[in-house]
Formats: structure tokens, sequence, C-alpha cells
């Protein structure tokens, strides 16, 4: 029998045989999970986890990100154990950036670890800083209310790219904003996102903007929580404004929904 092992590609993100118990194995939040992601090196992917509230989606991320270990299960990133893994950035929930310093030291700080002069370092940042809309406010210490909210998760998701990580967390990074502000969010992410080659993954409780940004989106149920559904999002690699008023847009909306209803009527 030849032996395929080395063409194979390997999962970025390798999570097997996931338990969560908060009280000894009585009670199971999460049970059973896995969750495979392929490494797709040169070209980025980007993975959506949809889910009830409560059904576990930031535990995974923390699972991801090497800050929570589950009672049961293995986690693998890049093939390695997690204490060995590297190059995990998140955003989290609440706005994630750093009110004592500048926006421009906010974003800098994505380079530290990379070997560079505080020059170059102040230069990439500035690109970056053109790139998310936030040229001029540079000097700004990036608290609210001297910036937004829309402008602080700006931030935040500048330091995240520019530190180039494999793997790019980010847990309802857009739910605390007003609807516009929201929008113009998903369309400077879908925008940009491609440029970095990570992988990323992504809760949101909003459908329309999972099939938006989403190649792949993930349906966990809850009590206990396992992925139940997988749905590939065949719509153009870029997305821009236009790619919502397609029929298929449209469509893929209406099924993620379904499927979703059909999940919570799972228990
Ligand atoms: N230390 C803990 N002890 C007991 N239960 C916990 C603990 N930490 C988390 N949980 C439970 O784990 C479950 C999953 O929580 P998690 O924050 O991952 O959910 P979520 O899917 O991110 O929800 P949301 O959409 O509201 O953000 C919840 O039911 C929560 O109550
Ligand atoms: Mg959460």
């Amino acid at each position: 029998m030849p032996n395929f092992t080395d063409t194979e590609l390997r999962n970025i993100i390798d999570l097997r045989g996931i338990g969560q118990s908060y009280d000894g194995g009585q009670n199971w939040i999460i049970k059973d999970l896995e969750f495979l992601i392929e490494d797709k090196p040169e070209q980025g992917q980007f993975v959506v986890i949809l889910g009830m509230s409560g059904s576990g989606k930031s535990t995974l991320l923390r699972y991801i990100a090497g800050l929570q270990e589950p009672t049961e299960g293995s986690v693998k990133i890049d093939g390695k154990p997690l204490d060995e893994a590297q190059r995990v950035s998140m955003v989290f929930q609440r706005y994630s950036s750093l009110p004592w310093m500048s926006v421009l030291d906010n974003v800098a700080l994505g380079l530290q670890y990379q070997g560079m002069s505080k020059n170059e370092r102040n230069e990439k940042a500035m690109e970056m800083i053109q790139l998310i809309g936030l040229d001029g406010h540079q000097h700004k210490y990036a608290q609210y209310p001297t910036l937004s909210g829309g402008q602080l998760q700006r931030v935040a998701i500048g330091r995240s790219l520019l530190a180039n990580p494999q793997i790019l967390l980010m847990d309802e990074p857009f739910g605390a904003l007003d609807v516009k502000t929201r929008l113009q969010m998903q369309d400077l992410l879908s925008k940009i996102w491609h440029q970095f080659h990570s992988t990323i993954v992504f809760v949101t409780h909003d459908i329309a903007e999972a099939v938006y940004l989403g190649d792949d989106i993930y349906i966990l149920k809850s009590a206990p929580s396992k992925f139940v559904r997988h749905i590939k999002v065949d719509l153009p690699l870029i997305r821009t404004r236009e790619t919502k008023r397609e029929k298929r847009y449209t469509e893929l909306v209406h099924l993620v929904e379904d499927q979703m209803i059909e999940v919570a009527d799972m228990g």
C-alpha cells in the first residue's frame, strides 16, 4: 500500500473528542465535539461559527488560543499541542485596544516580536492605519470616547492583522456596533483579510454577516454542544456590497436560517 501521509493537507486547527464539564463530569456543556480545519497556506480562509448563546463558541476560541484546556479531548494547532502553538491572535467580544497607548502604538504592537526597528514598525503600522481608515487619528489615545466604538474595534483588528497570525480568532467583534458601523466594518474586513493569508475563525449571531464574510459556516448545537452542520458558502471569493444583491446570497441566508432553527429544535 502506498503511503499518502506526507501529501495530505494537514489541519491547522484540530480539535478531537472535546468534552467540557465544570462539575466533575455530572453535566457536559460540550461533548464529543470535533472541529477540523485544513490549512490553506497560500490563500487563507474564513470560517464562521454560529450557535445559540451559551453553546460554547467563546469557549472553543479560548481552547484554540490556548487560554483554556478542555476537560477531555485533544487540541492541536498546526499539528502541535497547545503549549507549543504560536501565532494565534484574538479580537474579543468587547473592545480589546489598550487605552493607555496611542492608536499608532496599539497597531504597531502587533509587530513587536518580529525583530524590526521602531521606525520600521511605525511605518508598517501607518500603512495599516490607512487601510483601516484611521489616518489622522494615530496620535490619539485608543480609548472611548476619544475614539468611537467602531474606531476602537478597527484598532484591534489592525493590530491583529498586522501581527500576521496563522490563526485570527474574532469573537463577535462587531456585536456592540450600530448597524451602519457594523456594515462598514464588514466591508472593511471583507476587503482586507485576503491580503494576510490567515485562517480566520469568526463567531457571530448575525446570519447575514456569516454568509457575507464566511467561506465555511459551522453550526453548534447546545446542551451538550457539538457541531452538527457545515455549509460551504459558494459565493465568489471576493465579496462586495453587490454580493448581497445576488440571488445565491439570499438563498444561502435562508438556508442557514432554516438550519439554525433545525439545530435549535434538537435541544
Ligand atoms: N467556569 C464556568 N463554570 C460553569 N459554567 C461555565 C463556566 N464557564 C463557562 N461556563 C458555561 O459554558 C457555556 C458556554 O459558554 P460560552 O461563553 O462559550 O458561550 P457562547 O456560545 O460564547 O455564548 P454567547 O453567544 O452568549 O457569547 C455557558 O453555558 C456558560 O455558562
Ligand atoms: Mg461568547
